[in-house]
Order: structure tokens, then sequence, then C-alpha cells
């Protein structure tokens, strides 16, 4: 997987050391707030390393799950993910689509980084030939909103396409 850099994060593959992050960051219920129809707290370390497996195998050179590094102190931030977005209805079949999502750590937030890092995996995916991408988010999650409107994806409205919920959709086009 591609390491990104941008002026001050390094996006990177998340590591089996990287679990006790990964628990402290999704055992919050401000993340998962509105992460899910129905929020699920992690609870363990056990469940942190298999998400970080699951994440691994998302890998195919475009898309991916990055661990989000602050550059200056080494720090982990955050989570920037490019993946297949599964269709609605009981198989979770996939759509076709390709979704951004992000998710910071609470001590994180407030400083741009998941703009920041948004955008260098927006750019790296249309840079390996994504024709689109997609973010769904729930309507209520305002600064995931204000992330959508500083990276430039553009609001199309409420859909109920992707996890059996309706969800606002934004979409962004390859501008190559
Ligand atoms: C959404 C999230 C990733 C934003 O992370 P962040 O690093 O703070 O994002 P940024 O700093 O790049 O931008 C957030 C913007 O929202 C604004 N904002 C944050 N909370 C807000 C609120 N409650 N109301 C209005 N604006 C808000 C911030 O002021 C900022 O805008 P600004 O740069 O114009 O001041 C973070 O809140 C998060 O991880 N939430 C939990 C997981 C989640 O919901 N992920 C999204 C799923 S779609």
């Amino acid at each position: 997987m591609q390491t990104l850099k941008t002026p001050r994060l390094t996006l990177r593959p998340y590591e089996s050391a990287d679990a006790d992050f990964v628990l402290d960051m999704y055992s919050r219920m401000e993340v998962q707030r509105f992460l899910g129809a129905v929020p699920k707290l992690m609870k363990n370390l056990d469940e942190a390393q298999a998400l970080i497996e699951a994440w691994g195998r998302v890998d195919d050179g475009i898309c991916g799950v990055w661990a989000v590094e602050e550059r200056d102190t080494g720090n982990l931030a955050g989570t920037l993910l490019l993946k297949p977005i599964p269709a609605s209805g009981p198989e979770r079949q996939p759509s076709g689509d390709i979704e951004i999502g992000w998710h910071f750590h609470p001590a994180s937030w407030g400083q741009g980084f998941a703009a920041e890092a948004a955008a260098a995996v927006l750019e790296h995916g249309f840079g390996q030939g994504l024709p689109r991408v997609v973010v769904v988010i729930d309507p209520a999650n305002t600064a995931s909103r204000r992330v959508c409107e500083k990276i430039g994806v553009v609001p199309q409205g409420s859909t109920d396409r992707y996890y059996n919920t309706i969800l606002e959709l934004f979409t962004a086009e390859n501008p190559g």
C-alpha cells in the first residue's frame, strides 16, 4: 500500500502495534455515534487486532485503509478509508462504487487533519484512475459535512442505496 504524505501528516498502513490506539479510538461513543445504523463500541484488543487485519485485506494498490500519523510528533491521529461500499439489501453485495471515509481520535479533532488526509487520499484514488468516489454521512454529522465541503465533494441529496439506511450522499468525479 502506498504511503501518502501531506504537509502535516503521514498516511501509512496500520500495524499490529497500533492496536492500543485503535481500541482507544473505536471504544469511544463520540467516534462511533455516526458510524453504522447501531453504533457499536470496540471492547478489547482482540477486536482491534481483528480490525487491523481486515483493513489490511482492503489494500489492492488503489483502495486501502491508512493510519494517519502526525509528522512532527509521530502520534496517531485517525483513519482514512478508501474502499468498495456495499449496496443496501440483505446480502451486502458490492455496489460497484468506491467510498472514502474518515475517523479521527477526539484528541486530534478541529485541526483540519481529516480534510488534509482526505484530500490526499482522493488525489491518490484519482491518480490511480478511479472514475468516481462517493461519501455517505449521517445527516446529523455536522463535522463530517464540513469535511466534505472543505475537500470539494458535491452534495447529491439523500440516498438509501447503501448500508440499508438513509444517508447524505456526496460524490467526486475524477478531474483527469
Ligand atoms: C468527522 C471528523 C473526522 C472530523 O475530523 P477533524 O479532523 O476535526 O476535521 P477537520 O478539522 O478537517 O474539519 C472539521 C470541521 O468541522 C467543523 N465542526 C466540527 N464540529 C462541528 C459542529 N458540531 N458543528 C459545526 N461544525 C463543526 C470544524 O470547525 C471544522 O471546520 P473548519 O475547519 O471550517 O473550522 C471527526 O469529527 C470524527 O472522527 N468524528 C467521528 C467519526 C465520524 O463520524 N466520521 C465520519 C463518518 S462519515
